[in-house]
């Protein structure tokens, strides 16, 4: 098995080529406008560097989960409407269903025209990895790139499935998002912090089981956090906590003392109700919580003893909130994470996660972090695992 090659490794040029890339962008709530293209920007690059060289492009990408049936509210026409912004002379046009598209179509391809699939995941055989369905999606094109780091730990055809029809490349984002990754994998500069946060244990455990072998500090945060301190006998009020996952917090906090990880857990919080809206919280040490509150912030000692570790940081890895971040009066704690981050310029920094993204993705200094990864479940198994489905389909 070979090393992966990039578009960049390679001539490519007045070829045609099926560039997968990870659109599948937040939306705001009525389905109408897109509510953080970061995913969408961040391919932009690849798609000018292959337009360059006087390459057709076909895009093709999922958008939400609509389990193989065309649900208007995902379709990939917000995605075009989008694109045109950062390319408008070209014009981005949606092929509705390539499968019944006439040959036409794509013979006539003009220079300034870039087709963009219908969002695969309309179809059944994306999901089921259909060899058809895979040979299908690859037959109008002469070459494939994949550049959806953010979808590469699925075995979908679109990711996976058309590689065994095409020559196959990867793409200069999902270059970067290796490289990046690999390198706080492989050879992090220390003291080396690592930030976890969100909601659930079990979409975490493995990251944080990794990460309390790599890290010098872990600091878990967000309702995250609260099974740990149930787990050491802590009261957490009404507050959001997977109680039968406490022996397996236990477990990891005793593999982080093996290693030598320092865990860092709040010492005091913001508690209040996450649905009000008017009222904030109020600051309590975290053996105090109320039993009708819950935790919805981290508290100043806590922010205080977090800023001081991040600022002596040299590598640094943050994924996940460490609070309710969508209320404005429980945020604080997520944004200074961010300040606190790209205050520190000394450090590789590397943000990542769906919901962290929406936190950041508005503020100013963003050029500051090394790299925002757009991989959530992606790179969580890439620290994980060193590799991803989709990146191992291009190896061979
Ligand atoms: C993501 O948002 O993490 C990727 O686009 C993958 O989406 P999925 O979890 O629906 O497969």
């Amino acid at each position: 098995m070979s090393d992966i090659k990039y578009i960049d490794d390679v001539e490519l040029e007045g070829k045609t080529i099926l560039l997968r890339a990870d659109f599948n962008v937040s939306l705001n709530p009525n389905y109408l406008s897109i509510a953080d293209d970061e995913r969408i920007r961040q391919v932009i690059p690849t798609i000018k560097y292959l337009l360059k060289r006087k390459n057709k492009l076909i895009l093709a990408s999922h958008l939400g989960r609509p389990k193989g049936e065309r649900v208007q509210k995902f379709s990939l026409q917000i995605v075009c409407n989008q694109i045109k912004e950062y390319l408008p002379d070209y014009d981005i046009r949606l092929i509705q269903d390539f499968l019944t598209e006439p040959e036409e179509t794509f013979k006539n391809q003009k220079e300034n025209e870039i087709f963009v699939y219908e969002n695969t995941r309309f179809y059944p055989g994306e999901k089921k990895n259909d060899p058809e369905f895979a040979k299908k999606m690859a037959s109008h094109a002469d070459v494939f790139v994949n550049d959806a780091f953010g979808v590469s730990h699925r075995e979908d055809a679109s990711v996976v499935g058309v590689t065994n029809y095409l020559p196959s490349y990867g793409g200069l984002l999902l270059k970067k998002e290796i490289q990046m990754l690999s390198m706080i994998l492989k050879k992090p500069e220390k003291p080396f912090v690592a930030a976890i946060g969100g909601a659930k244990i079990e979409t975490k455990i493995k990251v944080l089981d990794r990460m309390m072998e790599l890290a010098d500090h872990l600091i878990i945060a967000g309702a995250l956090a609260n099974t740990f301190l149930y787990a050491q006998g802590i009261e957490v009020g009404a507050s959001l906590v997977e109680k039968d996952k406490a022996e397996l917090a236990q477990k990891l906090l005793f593999k982080a003392a093996q290693n030598d990880t320092s865990v860092i857990l709040p010492s005091d919080c913001v508690v209040g109700n996450s649905q009000e809206l008017e009222y904030g919280g109020r600051v309590c040490k975290i053996s105090e919580v109320p039993k009708d509150k819950q935790i919805l912030d981290i508290g100043p000692e806590t922010t205080a003893r977090i800023g001081t570790i991040i600022a002596k940081a040299k590598t640094i890895v943050w994924n996940g909130p460490v609070g309710y971040f969508e209320n404005i009066h429980y945020r604080q704690g997520t944004d200074f994470m961010y300040y606190a981050i790209t205050n520190n310029e000394d450090a590789v920094s590397i943000v990542g996660g769906g919901d962290t993204l929406a936190a950041i993705s508005k503020k100013e200094y963003l050029e500051k972090l090394t790299h925002i990864s757009t991989g959530g479940g992606a790179m969580l198994e890439f620290i994980e695992k060193g590799t991803l489905p989709g990146i191992e389909a291009l190896k061979k």
